[in-house]
């Protein structure tokens, strides 16, 4: 049997790029003053209905349960956060800065960059709306793929604003009903055949093409990108009006990540959602919110293709997987006080191993190389002495076994020093 399409099973070598992508999209969302919050993977199909946009809900996962209730698996956090908010906001004070990792489900037809499930990292503020928060989110999300090696020469943040087209529409009286219709097709234009396009947009095809073909001007963008470059960081972002986003509850500053090369699909996307809280919470609470999410599988391709990103991912995972010690088992009769010692070792955090069951001495040194361990602790006829030997210089000494904790931390560092903690 194999894993369903669109499905991964992860072998500890992607277990080990899962873990390094995580630990990135943690620290830097630490940095930025986020706290993590998470929600269930299962909600009322109902949730997603009432606003994430009709693409979405095609794609879910859906079922009725054993109590027949109509349920789906979560493709994307939005709505939940949006429901959990109103039902807490109370609870905090505001803004909320509030970040999640986690795994999310859509029946996309499979391709390169999508699948059925991948992990996202979501960051959202909730309860302001001054144009720093946009600047402060975007500025993240660079940040953030700024830790994994990439540069603004891999990347481009593509940034928009909703308030531009519903201006451009009301402008063209253009009657409210039909303006999600009208952003859909203008999400698409760049994906789809002109003419499909040109049909959807009706009698506003020439100018919405003439005005994406020139740019459009927009003040808010304009300072947006002003506070980025205050921060160094406006080379990583472009204008770009034909963004649009796809999910139905943006209302402002939208935008999406992609690749220079435009080889791959979006690495992140968010938004303005300034109306979802009331909407999902019949007009309970009404707070402003922004978010962005980034998902781990065109990241990871992204990775893979920048030879720096590609070579400091790898140095970090090896680093990671390193054990301290190896404990080499040289008589038998020693097997007890070697195991009473690793217990001791292990319970001040370092990373042990030593052989299950008898093995050649020279085969458990390979396997200390093999693991990475700066130490061999080696338990022979020396006893009540044991043989410490550096495994970087080659250099052994013998201690008495009570001395052997000072001995390794002399060698090696203390146990917070060694391994990666994080990854
Ligand atoms: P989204 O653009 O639908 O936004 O998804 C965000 C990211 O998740 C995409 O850029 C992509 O990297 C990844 N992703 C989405 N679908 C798939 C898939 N089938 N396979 C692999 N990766 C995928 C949202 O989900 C919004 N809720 C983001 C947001 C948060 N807006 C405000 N707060």
């Amino acid at each position: 049997m194999q894993a369903l399409p669109g499905f991964r099973d992860f072998l500890p070598d992607q277990c080990a790029v899962r873990n390094y992508i995580f630990a990135h999209w943690r620290e830097v969302t630490r940095r930025y003053g986020f706290v993590e919050w998470e929600g269930p993977p299962l909600e009322a199909t109902e949730l997603y209905k009432k606003k994430s946009g009709t693409e979405i809900v095609e794609q879910l996962f859906n079922f009725t349960d054993k109590g027949e209730r109509e349920v789906a698996l979560r493709p994307e956090l939005t709505p939940t956060l949006a429901r959990v908010v109103a039902e807490h906001e109370r609870e905090f004070k505001k803004p909320l800065k509030w970040f999640s990792i986690g795994q999310f489900f859509r029946y996309e037809k499979q391709q390169r960059g999508r699948l059925r499930e991948h992990f996202q990292l979501n960051c959202d503020i909730i309860g302001e709306k001054d144009l720093a928060s946009d600047i402060e989110l975007v500025a993240l999300c660079i940040d953030i793929l700024r830790a994994f090696g990439l540069t603004e020469k891999d990347l481009v943040i593509r940034i928009s604003d909703r308030e531009f087209w519903t201006d451009f529409f009301c402008d063209k009286k253009v009657p409210a009903q039909r303006w999600d219709d009208l952003l859909q097709a203008i999400d698409k234009s760049a994906r789809e055949p002109r003419e499909k396009t040109v049909e959807k947009l009706g009698d506003l095809a020439d100018s919405v093409f003439a005005t994406l073909k020139s740019g459009g001007k927009s003040t808010k963008l304009e300072h947006l990108i002003e506070g980025l470059r205050a921060r160094g960081l406006a080379d990583f972002v472009a204008i770009d009006v034909g963004i649009v986003r796809g999910l139905a509850y943006y209302t402002g500053i939208v935008f999406e990540v992609f690749d220079r090369a435009g080889k791959f699909r979006a690495i992140a996307g968010g938004g303005r959602y300034d109306n979802l809280i009331a909407q999902l919470s019949d007009g309970a609470v009404s707070l402003p919110a922004l978010g962005f999410a980034m998902g781990d599988v065109v990241l990871g391709e992204l990775i893979n293709e920048i030879p720096r990103a590609h070579e400091e991912m790898g140095k970090a995972i090896a680093n990671a997987r390193k054990i301290d010690i190896y404990v080499v088992i040289a008589k038998e009769e020693r097997r007890g006080d070697a195991l009473a010692q690793i217990q001791q070792l292990r319970d001040r955090g370092y990373r042990i191993d030593y052989p299950l069951t008898p093995t050649k001495v020279a085969r458990q040194f390979q396997a200390a190389e093999e693991l990475g361990a700066r130490v061999a602790l080696l338990y022979g006829d020396e006893w009540p002495q044991v043989k410490i030997k550096n495994m970087g210089t080659g250099e052994q000494e013998l201690v008495v076994k009570d001395e052997i904790i000072s001995s390794i931390e002399a060698v090696a560092g203390t146990a917070r020093n060694l391994g990666s903690a994080g990854c």
